[in-house]
């Protein structure tokens, strides 16, 4: 079975799908580190961000694995690298480039292959798996995502305004919005999950209900 999750930056999603994932006892596949490998290792050998051939191949060339929670490139753990914000600024070129989506579209539904995966993205339910049994599209106002992330860098030490970490997010969110293959967008099946006001746990026990919703058809 698969089950997409879909949605802005800030809405959660990485963590709650994580947690479904465990939960179900299902692998988890983020698909934003993937495109961050592809865009770590296009900075090493230095490949130029504007060549989307190029990047291509070499994304068709790395063995992207997920392994223990861990990203790894071949035998290489690059699941710290790939969160730098260089790496974070460079991978929005690299994901807007058509060829590079079409080897990742590939790659995804070959590891999604016979297992049950909870993949996460932007484009997973409206673009890489169509036929997915749920497709669950995260989202959170824009405000209250700029006020998560802003506690998260205060909690670490950061001193970014709110105002501007909520305008640096809108730039993003148009930019996933806008681009010209996988763009983020809800599948018109997909379920609207509402994130202001609930916790954590809250978002996870209303996935796991839509999961089992899902599947008692299946065993009924
Ligand atoms: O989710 P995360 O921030 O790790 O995503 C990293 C980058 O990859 C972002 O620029 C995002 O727009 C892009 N991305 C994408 N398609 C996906 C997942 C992520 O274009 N399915």
């Amino acid at each position: 079975m698969i089950i997409t999750l879909d949605g802005p930056a800030g809405a959660g999603k990485s963590t709650a799908a994580r947690a479904l994932a465990a939960r179900l006892g299902w692998c988890y596949m983020d698909t934003g580190a993937m495109y961050r490998a592809v865009t770590l290792v296009a900075l090493e050998r230095a490949i130029p961000l504007d060549d989307a051939p190029g990047l291509a191949t070499l994304a068709e060339s790395l063995a992207i694995t997920f392994r223990d929670g861990r990203v790894l490139v071949g035998e290489r753990d690059v699941s710290v690298e790939i969160r730098t914000p260089a790496v974070t600024a460079a991978t929005r070129p690299v994901a807007d480039a058509p060829p590079v989506r079409e080897v990742m579209k590939r790659l995804q539904r070959r590891i999604a292959e016979g297992i049950d995966v909870v993949t996460e993205g932007r484009d997973q339910g409206s673009v890489v798996f169509p036929h997915a049994e749920l497709k669950v599209f995260l989202t959170a106002s824009p405000e209250e995502r700029a006020r998560r992330r802003h506690r998260e860098e205060s909690a670490r030490g950061g001193g970014t305004p709110l105002e501007e970490i909520l305008e640096a997010q809108n730039r993003r969110d148009d930019g996933d919005r806008t681009r010209s293959v996988g763009a983020m967008k809800a599948a018109d099946d997909a379920v609207l999950v509402e994130t202001d006001g609930l916790s954590h746990d809250e978002v996870v026990e209303r996935l796991v209900q839509l999961v089992e919703e899902r599947r008692r058809p299946l065993t009924a």
